[in-house]
């Protein structure tokens, strides 16, 4: 039995009062019985941890360096998040792989580092609106999962996939429930063939959750909870999206 995971992507939102507040606000909504957490700006993982020490959330980061340590101005690396109690780590959201060109293999690399470090990559997988109206979408999910499964050997099942299409990120277009099992299938029968634990395996589903339409999601057989972008900012429909997966 997989417990269901809630995650919720700040993305590059936020302040130092109103994180403080929203945190304040979900630990008083909780807990919960799906496993709950947040990644934040790395700016705020200090505070982050001060917040919910102690709290049964986890937090995490939205992204990791492949490197260990060096002259690489700008990155944040593995050690450093599991220095701030991390737990987790998005690698290769769409978002990077398009803005910062991440390539299969940087985002596997990078969670090949955020392993090392005792982390959970949350491996974000999915098609551009023009690669699913070219119904290339199953090809392009298993494409960037195998340089990740490639890249981590037997590790993989100490990963959490999401699948994101791109085409439902903060547009308000969601996959129904069926066109998002059917991906999480092909994605699950693709670790099943890499590893001995990927019924143990969590596969999250991003992209426009909101609270109507997250109870129907979560009951896919292989939809194993969210990852959340926009609905995570607001502490009422991030609680009511985390007590849907419960
Ligand atoms: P959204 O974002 O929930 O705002 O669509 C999801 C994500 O990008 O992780």
């Amino acid at each position: 039995m997989r417990r269901k995971l809630v995650v919720g992507n700040w993305k590059m939102n936020g302040n130092r009062a109103a994180n403080t507040e929203l945190l304040a606000a979900l630990k008083a909504a909780g807990p919960w019985v799906a496993e709950v957490a947040v990644c934040a700006p790395f700016a705020y993982l200090g505070d982050v941890a001060m917040s919910l020490q102690g709290d049964a959330m986890a937090w995490g980061a939205q992204d990791c360096s492949a490197f260990e340590s060096g002259a690489y101005t700008g990155e944040v690396s593995a050690a450093m998040l599991a220095e701030f109690g991390c737990r987790y780590v998005i690698n290769g959201h769409s978002e990077r792989r398009a803005l910062h060109a991440e390539s299969d293999q940087l985002v596997a690399d990078k969670a090949k580092a955020a392993l090392a470090h005792r982390l959970t990559p949350i491996v974000c997988v999915g098609e551009t609106l023009a690669e699913y109206e070219a119904g290339q979408t199953d090809e392009v999910v298993k494409r960037q999962l195998s340089a990740v499964i490639h890249t981590l050997g037997h590790c993989i099942s100490q990963v959490v996939v999401a699948y994101e299409p791109v085409w439902a990120i903060g547009t308000g277009k969601t996959a129904t429930p069926e066109q998002a099992q059917a991906v999480h299938a092909v994605l699950r029968a693709q670790l099943k063939a890499a590893t001995a634990q990927a019924d143990g395996m969590r596969i999250l589903y991003g992209g426009s959750v909101k609270p109507d339409n997250a109870t129907s999601l979560f009951s896919q057989p292989d939809i194993d909870g969210g990852l959340i972008g926009g609905a995570s900012l607001k502490t009422a429909d991030f609680a009511a999206i985390c007590r849907a997966a419960g």
